[in-house]
């Protein structure tokens, strides 16, 4: 790659920001702890920041789900809740606004993303199946599992290497797609799952380019192609961003071209979709439609509700709107790219490029002296939240579980402590505070600790697994 020599530029001394497309109207009170108080709170919740109770957590980086602060226009939707058991007004026009903004014609609503996996892995994998993807979910993974099938990653390499800055690292790897059709067979592989915005990658983005020759495979071998849509208008504001042609065009549009390209989608929309609760199965298969509608009576609700009120699917239908404007994706990427410069330009070893939903910190390069049996990352978690109370999340060897078949810890080749940036909620001073505190974990990194279960949960053991320090 050639760089361009640097050239005088009159423009760039005048420096400009940016600020939020919002203004606030009103606010969430915090407390403040002592670091006695919140030592006293992590080993009381067993070194395992999803047992803090949130009111000992003073700015809350766990997750962006389900935690973004609604627009005056959602809130007001709400109050236009129709509570019917069926038929309410509120599921139709949460249809509408799906078929237009994403263009699936079937929508199945669920009370979250994992309602939507679980009824998609019930109703297309039989015992024995291989469910490729672009990297592995916990809760997809596990429907899929308990469905009886066996996910296989498929995602390009650079993916799994934290210092890599390939733009795309989201993107599948078609020579692995096709290995495992030789394999195992096309009839063998009920679907391809890809994920925008990969989570566990670092919120890392697929290209468009890559996408098409995902579909193309599929449509050659008549595989379906399900699309997790969880962060998807964040995906298309990379594509924007890095993916030659496509400068000119919105957010809007990209993320119809993505959903276009794929067959089925499992959403959470307490993600990008702005809501607090919510999610749905969305599919152009009419056998698919039938079976889910079967199953979603049975673990969710009836068919227009689906576990959620009327008032949460009329927020719903507000918060995809706004979640595919460009002002909006603009903000919400540009605050975490924010935190993450903050934390490049003080050494801080993260996951490169910087992702869309969270800045990933990289505990094997922190704590260098623990192995990762001694879930470096957990470790992190907890020391962070000591120092200053942000509470962060670990993504590493203890997400990843154990192995159903051979028993052992999966050691990821990513440990990671994600710093999720929940949407519209914080402002960029509570960035500045987190980033002060990571730089100051990090100066006393090696007094850090390594952590040993003292109870580990046989599912998804992340959730209320509890530790001990070595
Ligand atoms: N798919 C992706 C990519 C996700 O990130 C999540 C949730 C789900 C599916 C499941 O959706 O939580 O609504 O049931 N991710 C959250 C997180 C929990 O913190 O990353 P859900």
């Amino acid at each position: 790659m050639t760089t361009t020599p640097a050239q005088p530029q009159p423009s760039a001394a005048r420096k400009k920001s940016w600020a939020e497309p919002f203004k606030i109207k009103s606010v969430e009170l915090l407390k403040t702890t002592t670091e006695d108080e919140r030592r006293a709170a992590i080993a009381a919740a067993g070194f395992n920041t999803f047992l803090l109770p949130s009111q000992d957590v003073y700015i809350d980086l766990l997750t962006d789900s389900g935690v973004s602060a609604m627009s005056d226009h959602q809130w007001a939707a709400m109050m236009l809740g129709d509570e019917a058991y069926a038929g309410s007004r509120n599921f139709y026009e949460m249809e509408a606004t799906i078929r237009e903004v994403y263009g699936y014609r079937h929508v199945v609503p669920t009370h979250q993303g994992r309602g939507a996996e679980h009824l998609l892995s019930r109703s297309l994998i039989k015992p024995g199946d291989y469910v490729p993807g672009n990297m592995y979910f916990t809760t997809t993974r596990l429907h899929q599992e308990l469905a009886g099938g066996t996910f296989v990653d498929v995602i390009i390499d650079e993916a799994h290497d934290p210092q890599n800055t390939h733009p795309f690292k989201g993107n599948v790897d078609l020579a692995k797609l096709e290995a495992l059709r030789r394999e195992v067979g096309a009839e063998k592989i009920p679907y391809v799952c890809i994920a925008t915005a990969v989570n566990m990658a670092g919120g890392q983005p697929i290209s468009l380019q890559n996408l098409r020759e995902v579909r193309d495979w599929c449509t050659e071998h008549d595989i379906m192609l399900v699309h997790d849509m969880t962060r998807v208008a964040e995906n298309a504001w990379f594509i924007k961003q890095r993916e030659e042609g496509q400068q000119h065009r919105s957010v809007a549009e990209i993320v119809r071209d993505i959903c276009d390209l794929t067959d089925t989608a499992t959403m959470s929309a307490k993600k990008d979709a702005l809501v607090n609760i919510g999610g749905f199965l969305a599919t152009n298969n009419d056998r698919l439609y039938d079976k889910a509608c079967g199953f979603v009576v049975v673990f969710e609700g009836l068919h227009t509700y689906g576990g959620l009120a009327g008032r949460d699917m009329a927020a719903l239908a507000v918060g995809i709107r706004e979640s595919v404007d460009d002002d909006h994706i603009a903000a919400r990427v540009g605050q975490v790219e924010y935190l993450g410069h903050l934390l490049e330009d003080a050494g801080v070893p993260i996951v490169q490029p910087i992702g869309g939903h969270a800045v990933f910190l990289d505990a094997r390069r922190i704590l260098p002296h623990l192995t990762q049996d001694h879930f470096p990352a957990q470790a992190l978690a907890a020391a962070l939240y000591v120092d200053s109370g942000v509470r962060a999340m670990e993504r590493g060897a203890v997400s990843a579980g154990r192995d159903p078949v051979t028993g052992e810890n999966r050691l990821p080749r990513l440990e990671l402590v994600r710093l999720t940036i929940p949407r519209r909620v914080y402002t960029q001073a509570h960035m500045d505070v987190t980033a002060e505190s990571v730089i100051a974990v990090m100066e006393q990194a090696e007094s850090i600790r390594g952590l040993r279960f003292t109870y580990e949960p046989e599912m998804l053991r992340f959730f209320m697994g509890r530790f001990e320090e070595i």
